[in-house]
């Protein structure tokens, strides 16, 4: 299938290399969108390398390319899948390549979310009320993170959820 995945700025960023080398290792075409905050953690020369296709920055860089890519991709995913990017898509937000292409991503494709984050983000009522009500949408898939000592010295939830859990829901989401 064609998965459209986004990644954000956070420190499970790197984990999203394993999770493009995967979905290919499967016979899945990945075209991923980082945010500007994603390029301070990773490079696109690793997403470009791993998946062999371009990888998406900026939304002015080609007039159409978020429609292109949004209608293109069978399943879309952010992962990992910051606070910020989590509210804004609550919000409804576009400011961005990843918003922009998600906001336009065809009616009936899913959108998979795999947050990853700081215990007390994850645990803050507000990133907690907007995960509560994209899932309510009914459009949006949430793979919850793992429980473990983050990159932070904290132990508790946030951690990116296993790579290959994300690609089963991925694959699932993608029917
Ligand atoms: C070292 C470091 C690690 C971070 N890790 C995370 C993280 O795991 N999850 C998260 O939601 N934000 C994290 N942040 C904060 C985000 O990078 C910040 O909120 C940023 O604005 C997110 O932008 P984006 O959502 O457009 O990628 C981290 C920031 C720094 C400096």
């Amino acid at each position: 299938m064609n998965v459209l995945l986004g990644v954000s700025g956070g420190i499970a960023a790197y984990r999203a290399c394993e999770l493009v080398s995967l979905a290919v290792k499967r016979g899945h075409t990945v075209r991923v969108i980082m945010t500007s905050s994603a390029q301070r953690f990773v490079g696109t020369t690793s997403f470009e390398a791993l998946s062999g296709q371009p990888v998406m920055i900026d939304t002015f860089a080609d007039a159409l390319g978020h429609i292109e890519w949004a209608k293109w991709a069978s399943v879309a995913a952010v992962a990992p899948a910051s606070a910020n990017v989590v509210g804004k898509l609550a919000c409804g937000l576009a400011d961005d390549a990843l918003g922009t292409t998600l906001m336009a991503l065809p009616r009936g494709r899913r959108i998979v979310l795999a947050p990853a984050m700081n215990t007390e983000m994850w645990l803050n009522p507000v990133v907690e009320r907007n995960l509560r009500w994209l899932a309510e949408l009914g459009r949006y898939d949430i793979v919850a993170p793992t429980e473990k000592r983050l990159a932070c010295g904290d132990v508790g939830p946030g951690g990116l959820a296993e790579p290959v859990d994300v690609l089963a829901a991925i694959e699932a989401a993608g029917g």
